[in-house]
This record gives structure tokens, sequence and C-alpha cells, in this order.
């Protein structure tokens, strides 16, 4: 695969996926900002292109991004997480996909609320097929970290799935917006760290903060 693959975000226009294409755009990767709205998506491209001036930076409908990306993130709230991934189910077929979906309580957030497969990305796995590499990644990171591009993220990526290279690519991509990132396990590990978030939720509203994180420690840095 290029080393700056095309990457499209379904639900770019959201909190998460505008972020992680702002920081993907300024690190020279082609981004695609989906939609269900065509003007939505360009609105968002046209907002995030002053601060990635030399980055392509295009909206499209979900539908196009899907055909377009190399790499599909899915960044839409858990309602809408298994009707769009079974409507592009075809345009997504072996492609690299992440998904950072986390299925919380409407009623709660501070509560995971896992679907029948066990976490989101074991969903995505089932639906999108055996062939098509579903890594879950970047739950842990609050969009907040992500619209400040100078910012230097404090907080870690932790990554898991089934497929074992495709990790090692999404390890790539996190270490190329300046995160760290581990490979956390298997796709039955998913539920563990999808629901780390309803933690970091509770810890923000107990402790009155917004931006709660997770850095993982006693692993020696590469390089
Ligand atoms: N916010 C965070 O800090 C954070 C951190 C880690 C993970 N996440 C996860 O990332 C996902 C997105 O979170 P977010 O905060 O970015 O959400 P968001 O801003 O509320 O929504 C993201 C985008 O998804 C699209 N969307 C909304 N409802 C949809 C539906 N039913 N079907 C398809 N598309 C729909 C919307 O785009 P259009 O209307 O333009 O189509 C919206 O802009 C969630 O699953 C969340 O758990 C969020």
């Amino acid at each position: 695969m290029d080393p700056r693959p095309r990457i499209a975000i379904l639900g770019g226009t959201g909190k998460e996926g505008s972020g992680l294409a702002l920081r993907w755009a300024r690190a020279g990767f082609p981004i695609a900002i989906g939609s269900r709205n065509l003007e939505r998506a360009c609105l968002t491209a046209e907002r995030l292109r002053p601060m990635a001036p030399a980055a392509e930076l295009i909206g499209l409908l979900n539908t196009e991004a899907a055909a377009w990306g190399e790499v599909v993130v899915v960044a839409v709230p858990y309602e809408g997480h298994a009707s769009i991934l079974w409507d592009l189910r075809d345009l997504l077929a072996r492609k690299l996909i992440i998904d950072v979906v986390v299925p919380l309580d409407p009623n709660n957030p501070r509560r995971y609320a896992p679907p029948p497969d066990g976490s989101a990305t074991a969903e995505a796995q089932r639906i999108l097929g055996p062939e098509t590499p579903v890594v879950g990644a970047f739950h842990t990171i609050s969009h907040l970290h992500l619209h400040d591009p100078d910012e230097i993220p404090e907080c870690d990526v932790l990554v898991v799935g089934d497929h074992r290279e495709a990790k090692a690519r999404v390890i790539t991509l996190a270490e190329a917006i300046g995160f760290t990132a581990y490979d956390a396990g298997p796709l039955s590990n998913a539920p563990i760290v999808e629901g780390l978030v309803a933690v970091l939720i509770g810890l923000n509203m107990r402790y009155k903060t917004r931006g709660a994180g997770i850095r993982i420690t006693g692993i020696p840095k590469k390089g």
C-alpha cells in the first residue's frame, strides 16, 4: 500500500471524524470527508482546508467516499453503524476499515451498551465479512485532542482486531499523526477497549474535566 493512502471518513462532518481528517490532512494524506449530504461534506472540507492548505481534502457523499478511499474510517454514531456498513458493504470489500464507533447507552453515556456481536468492531467485521479487515482504534481519543493540530497528544491509541497486518498499518497511521499506538489484541478485546470510553466519560463527569484519556506505561518507546 502507498505510504500515504487515500483516507475516506464516513461521518467525517462530525466531531471525531473531522478531527482525524484534519490531523491526517496536515500529515499529507489525501482525505475525503464523507456525509449523507454533499453540501455538509463540502462545507466541512472547506472549513478544514485553511489548516491543511497543502492537502488534497474533498467532500463527498458517504457512498462516493467509500469507493474513493483505500482506507475507510467509520465515524458515525452507533445508531447508524450497522445500516451504513450494510449499505456500503460491496464498496468497502477488501479495504482497510478503521472503526472508531462506541456503542453507549443513549440514556447514560457512562454505560457501555454492546450490541449482540459483543462490540461495534465485531459487528462491523461480521457485516463486512472476513476478507475485509476491520480494526477498532481511536475510541479513547476525545475529539478535543484532535482539533488543535499543534497539541501533542498525551493519550495513546489502542488498536484491536483479528487482522495482524491491518493492525500494523493502523498503528503506522496513528503514529503519522503524533500518537503512540499499541496492538491491544484480538477482536475479542474490542468490548474492553470500547468500554473504556464509558469509564473515561464517567471520569470526565466526576472530575469535571473533558479530555480524559489513556496512557500505557511500561513499554519502551520504539526508536
Ligand atoms: N466525539 C468523540 O470525542 C469521540 C471519540 C472517540 C470515538 N467517537 C465515536 O465516533 C463516532 C462519531 O462521534 P462524533 O462525536 O463525531 O459524532 P457526531 O459528531 O454526532 O456525528 C458524526 C457524523 O455522523 C453522521 N451521522 C449522524 N447520525 C447518523 C446516522 N444515523 N447514520 C449515518 N450517519 C450519521 C453525521 O454526518 P452527516 O449528517 O453529515 O452525514 C455526523 O456529523 C461515534 O460512534 C463515537 O462513539 C467519538
